[in-house]
């Protein structure tokens, strides 16, 4: 079956940018994403790029060029599903908060929703596509929902579905590059029809070569497994890190070392603060969770160590910040450069900005949090707290202590501060002349940086102490 019209349920992280590039690859496909979210629509279709809900590089462009042609934005949820003869389903699948499985398990309720509404509103043969991350066999509980719906409708000549699991492999950041050249693309299904005909859209611009076909199980699971096995390095990394910190060696030098052995690889290897984002710890816990359930209680144990390992190295980290500022924060100003879980997304999900920050604040510090994407509100919505002031414009106040405020000129922020701590990469953080913001800061002054983006020599003359991740040495 050739497709023609495609409905996206989710305008998210992965529906936005997803639907762009198919729309932008197939112009032939009319390509309609739903989402129940108002503002977030309004948003993608706002006149003004700027304001597109997610921001991601290159993505704006593909928009300009697809947005009213091929690719729409709705709320139009009932009528696109009807129109449609692919749905992807493209919802948020969090962690559960209560109930079985609560803390671990994927709550399915807005996938269930979807099935739900597939099953209402499609008109003939349908295939769904699961393009949410999902708990293995999550097919059969959307199956039997599309089956039931049958089984209760009285029309003559009964809707058919197909469901497919298609995960998306996208990192937050690099996504249109991801979606334009993906690694591969994976399908996993049961009938050859519905697998071709979502592989013809791949076909449009991914070499056939890089489609990997399998069992619907087999693909569901492996979305799971790639994060784990992604965050596990991060974690390994980073505990190794720490032992580079007390023995005098450098884990750069060691990352390069290992990374060179073309079994291990040279990516994903850059110690940190701390693995942040929507999916890895959800994923994982996931995993663990059904490890849990199906009785493999050493395999379940095994993964849960990474997100153990993530959790204590955030705080190691502000542990180490506390001790250099003569085991007391109070009162005391630090200025945190960047707030999104990586450079170049304005996404703030589980970053680990987010438990550093509440941590120093609740150590009394006052901090200035700069991040050039994201929004002062999304900050204060991360934090549970509102800023004491809406823009830093004033030199330091010692009565203050415990809170926070967003600034944006960097070097004002500096003004009278005890400390600055990188927690993202963005580019721009390298450029920063720090001979003129040590003329600034009180003294002793740090700068603590988790990211290692700063040049060790940059600061050598300087009146500024330097902490860097992984790093034995004393500057
Ligand atoms: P998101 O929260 O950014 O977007 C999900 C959207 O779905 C929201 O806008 C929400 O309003 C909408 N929605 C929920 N229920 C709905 C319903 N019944 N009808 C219509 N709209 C509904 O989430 P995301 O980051 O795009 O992630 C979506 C899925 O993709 C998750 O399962 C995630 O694990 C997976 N994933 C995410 C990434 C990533 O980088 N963010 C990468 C790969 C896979
Ligand atoms: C990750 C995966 O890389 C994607 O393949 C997957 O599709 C996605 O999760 C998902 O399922 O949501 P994402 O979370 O967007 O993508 O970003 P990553 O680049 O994987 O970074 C995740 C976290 O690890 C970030 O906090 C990042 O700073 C950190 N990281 C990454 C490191 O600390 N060191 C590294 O070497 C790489």
């Amino acid at each position: 079956m050739k497709i023609k019209n495609i409905c996206c349920i989710g305008a998210g992280y992965v529906g936005g940018p997803t639907m762009a590039v198919i729309a932008d690859r197939c112009p032939e496909i009319k390509v309609e994403v739903v989402d129940l979210n108002k503002n977030r629509i309004d948003n993608w279709n706002n006149k003004d790029f700027d304001k597109l809900p997610v921001f991601e590089p290159g993505l704006a462009e593909i928009i300009k060029k697809c947005r009213g042609k091929n690719l729409h934005f709705s709320n139009l949820i009932k009528e696109k599903i009807k129109e449609a003869d692919m749905v992807f389903i493209s919802v948020n699948t969090p962690t559960k908060t209560q109930g079985i499985g609560a803390g671990k398990a994927s709550d399915l309720k807005w996938v269930e929703a979807c099935a739900r509404q597939v099953a209402l509103y499609s008109k003939g043969h349908t295939i769904v596509v699961e393009k949410s991350t999902l708990p293995v066999r999550t097919a059969e509980v959307i199956k039997s929902i599309l089956e039931a719906a049958q089984a209760s409708n009285n029309l003559r000549i009964k809707n058919t579905f197909e469901v497919l699991s298609n995960p998306e492999f996208l990192a937050e950041g690099t996504a249109i590059n991801d979606l334009l050249n993906p690694d591969r693309v994976l399908i996993g299904g049961e009938k050859d029809d519905a697998i071709e005909s979502l592989s013809e859209i791949y076909r449009g611009w991914v070499p056939e070569e890089k489609i990997i076909k399998t069992n619907i199980w087999s693909s569901e699971l492996a979305k799971l497994t790639a994060n784990a096995f992604l965050a596990q390095r991060i974690s390994s990394i980073n505990s190794i890190g720490a032992l580079c910190e007390t023995t005098g060696a450098d884990v750069r030098e060691v990352a390069r070392a290992i990374g060179s052995d073309s079994r291990i690889g040279s990516k994903f290897l850059d110690a940190g603060p701390g693995f942040g984002g929507s999916c890895f710890k959800k994923d994982i816990l996931n995993l663990v969770y059904l490890c849990e359930y199906f009785g493999l209680k050493e395999v379940a144990e095994y993964w849960e160590g990474v997100v153990r390992l993530n959790k204590w190295h955030q705080k190691r980290i502000t542990n180490l910040i506390i001790k250099r500022l003569f085991g007391t924060l109070t009162g005391k100003k630090i200025v945190i450069l960047g707030f999104a879980f990586k450079g170049n997304t304005n996404d703030t999900r589980e970053s680990a900005a987010i438990q550093i920050c509440k941590d120093l604040i609740s150590e009394g510090a006052v901090i200035c949090i700069h991040d050039p994407k994201v929004k002062l509100e999304q900050i204060a919505f991360d934090l549970n707290m509102n800023p004491f002031k809406k823009e830093h414009n004033k030199p330091f106040d010692s009565n203050i202590e415990g809170t926070w405020q967003s600034v944006k000129d960097i070097k004002k922020a500096f003004e009278g501060a005890d400390a600055g701590l990188i927690l993202t990469e963005w580019a721009s953080y390298k450029k920063i002349d720090w001979q003129a913001i040590s003329k600034v800061m009180r003294k002793p002054s740090w700068l603590f940086d988790s990211r290692s983006i700063i040049d060790p020599k940059t600061i050598a003359n300087t009146n500024i102490n330097f902490w860097r991740i992984g790093d034995g040495l004393d500057y």
